[in-house]
């Protein structure tokens, strides 16, 4: 394992992250995150305990029919939100962007609810592999096309729990 990005620098990106998503909406106006698990949730605990803000959330559930490394393109609906979207300022809040099909699936789910405003925290993004475009408001840190695991994100449902981010060795 190699590390990539360390605890330490992961947090202090999270944090800066906290205060752009905060400068952009009205004070008085709240934001709910809708984090995309299982991936999503570290990111999710750390960005939310950084905000401020009025902040609601809650969490969605998707499958990509991952084989490995490799994602076979299909998304289907695992667990929906608990509550409504309608009239909300809505941050979808996912570990990573990599083809965009994950959330390109996301963001039509979700718009298709009316809320008032849908925009897209990712944690980390893979521009290289990208398949379909979708627009990603916030994005943590742009990486090369590695396989990485840790904070939240697995292989084969191991290494969520490590505080930093590596590249797995193959
Ligand atoms: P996309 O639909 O191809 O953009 O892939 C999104 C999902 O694939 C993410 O939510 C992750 O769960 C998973 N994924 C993509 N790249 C990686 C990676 O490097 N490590 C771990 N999971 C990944
Ligand atoms: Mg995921």
């Amino acid at each position: 394992m190699t590390i990539l990005l360390d605890a330490e620098t992961i947090r202090d990106r999270v944090a800066a992250l906290a205060g752009e998503i905060e400068a952009d909406y009205p004070p008085d106006e709240g934001i709910h995150l809708v984090g995309v698990l299982k991936g999503g949730f570290v990111f999710m605990a750390d960005l939310v305990r950084a905000m401020s803000a009025r902040v609601t959330l809650d969490f969605i559930a998707v499958s990509s029919y991952q084989q490995g490394t490799q994602s076979s393109g299909e998304v289907r609906l695992m667990k929906d939100v608990d509550e409504r979207l309608e009239g909300r300022h809505v941050i979808i809040v996912e570990d990573i962007v990599d083809t965009g099909l994950t959330l390109r699936y996301l963001q039509d789910v979700l718009r298709a609810r009316a809320p008032r405003s849908l925009r897209t925290a990712c944690l980390l993004s893979k521009p290289s592999r990208r398949l379909v475009d979708v627009s990603v408001e916030y994005i943590g840190f742009t990486i090369e096309d590695h396989f990485v695991v840790g904070y939240g994100l697995d292989y084969a449902e191991q290494y969520r729990n490590l505080p930093h981010i590596g590249i797995l060795d193959s």
